[in-house]
């Protein structure tokens, strides 16, 4: 995806990259959500709220990309998904992973 997104890759190939993304994201998060429901985790909800927000701003981006509504500049779709996973990573999953494993 890295690749695609620094040569400046054609919209449609973006677009069909970002939605395998988003289908990877779901069922990665839905395993996460799982997992914060069984244990009870506390934060469950705001951690919910991220990953839906991410989603939801893939799906924009998806529909801007189509209709042209967004920078030909893929590097600005590539760092905000890389800042985004990044930091959703480190802080969120981290902290999940801590409680999980605390358990
Ligand atoms: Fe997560």
């Amino acid at each position: 995806m890295r690749i695609a997104l620094e040569e400046r890759a054609a919209r449609p190939a973006v677009s069909t990259l970002i939605q395998a993304l988003i289908k990877r994201a779901e069922a990665h998060f839905s395993y996460e959500e799982h997992l914060m429901s069984d244990a009870e985790y506390e934060d469950s909800e705001a951690h919910h709220d991220e990953h839906q927000m991410l989603i939801s701003t893939l799906y924009i981006m998806v529909s801007d990309l189509l209709v042209s509504a967004i920078s030909d500049d893929n590097s600005v779709i590539g760092r905000y998904i890389e800042h985004w996973f990044i930091d959703h990573l480190e802080k969120d999953d981290a902290e999940l992973s801590a409680f999980l494993l605390s358990r």
